[in-house]
């Protein structure tokens, strides 16, 4: 069996249109533009990039985008200040705090003195519980990208052995609440898990998100499974050269599993996709507005 690549770039694409479709009627029809707020604490170069390339496809797709790059050594207080003032302000509709903060500043008060309704990450811990108890909230966007690609494949869910790989807020646990709301039978591994490749053996859907290179041999996957992998790893590839490889083996996987996203162009397009998509959600909400369809669970 040779593996269906799943085309997260194109499939992004796709939600990228949906989203600047809805936002375009949101102007016309409700004079309404959909406008985040990115928060930038220090220098860390990876994180000025994610932000800078969120800014712009924030732009590209019709919205409003505020950047707000604080030093390096800013107080808890002058955060908390400038997340209660973008609370308060009617032209935002999402925040995002970049993480990961500086080591003074305590990233679960940071992100649980965002207004709910406007935490476009899903980090907030209302949102989390609201997620957990089967109740509409903000969903953080890796998982629900990954969400969508697998309802694409498969259409229902229901009922199938789904393994999550990784027990991170961020990912691990958002992503078995969401499977576990499809219905699947869920089980969440990580680094204590006694017998993982029996695990995954048995999973219709893996979904790998421990951002170690390759950890997941392609022999483990079942025949015909779906792989999701969510690791972007840069390892060396010889010649003074570096390469870009997910937490499955790939070539191995691709031979067993039915379809298998890549690394890159897999998940980490739909990632920024899912954040447009949440934005445009969050505003919808917070103006009482119909909600696009397909962007929101
Ligand atoms: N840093 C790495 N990934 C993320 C993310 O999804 N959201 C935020 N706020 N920071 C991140």
């Amino acid at each position: 069996m040779t593996a269906e690549i799943i085309d997260g770039k194109g499939f992004a694409a796709k939600v990228t249109d949906r989203v600047a479709d809805h936002v375009s009627r949101l102007k016309t029809d409700h004079g309404v533009t959909p406008g985040l707020a990115v928060v930038l604490v220090g220098e860390d170069p990876a994180s000025q990039v994610y932000v800078s390339s969120k800014g712009k496809r924030t732009k590209e797709s019709g919205m409003a985008s505020f950047e707000h790059r604080l030093d390096a050594a800013a107080s808890e207080m002058d955060l908390l200040n400038l997340i209660e003032r973008l609370n308060g302000d009617p032209a935002v509709h999402g925040i995002l705090v970049q993480l990961p903060l500086p080591g003074h500043l305590d990233d679960a008060k940071v992100i649980n003195a965002i207004a709910p309704e406007k935490d476009v990450d899903g980090f907030h811990v209302s949102n989390v519980g609201l997620l957990g108890t089967g109740q509409k909230s903000m969903v953080p966007c890796t998982p629900l990208g990954c969400l969508m690609m697998l309802r694409e494949r498969h259409g229902s869910l229901s009922g199938l052995d789904a393994v999550v790989i990784g027990r991170s807020n961020i990912v691990g646990k958002p992503m078995a609440q969401l499977l576990l709301g499809d219905s699947c039978t869920v089980t969440v591994a990580h680094s204590r898990t006694k017998d993982l490749p029996e695990v995954v053996r048995r999973a219709d859907i893996v979904v790998a998100a421990v951002g170690r290179p390759e950890i997941v041999p392609g022999g483990w996957i079942k025949e015909g499974a779906t792989v999701i992998d969510v690791g972007i790893n840069r390892v060396d590839a010889g010649g003074g050269k570096t390469r870009l490889v997910g937490d499955v083996e790939f070539d191995g996987a691709r031979r067993r599993a039915g379809a298998i996203t890549p690394v890159p162009g897999g998940v980490g397009p739909m990632t920024i996709a899912c954040l447009l998509a949440n934005t445009v959600t969050a505003c919808c909400r917070i103006n009482g507005l119909p909600e696009p369809e397909g962007l929101a669970v």
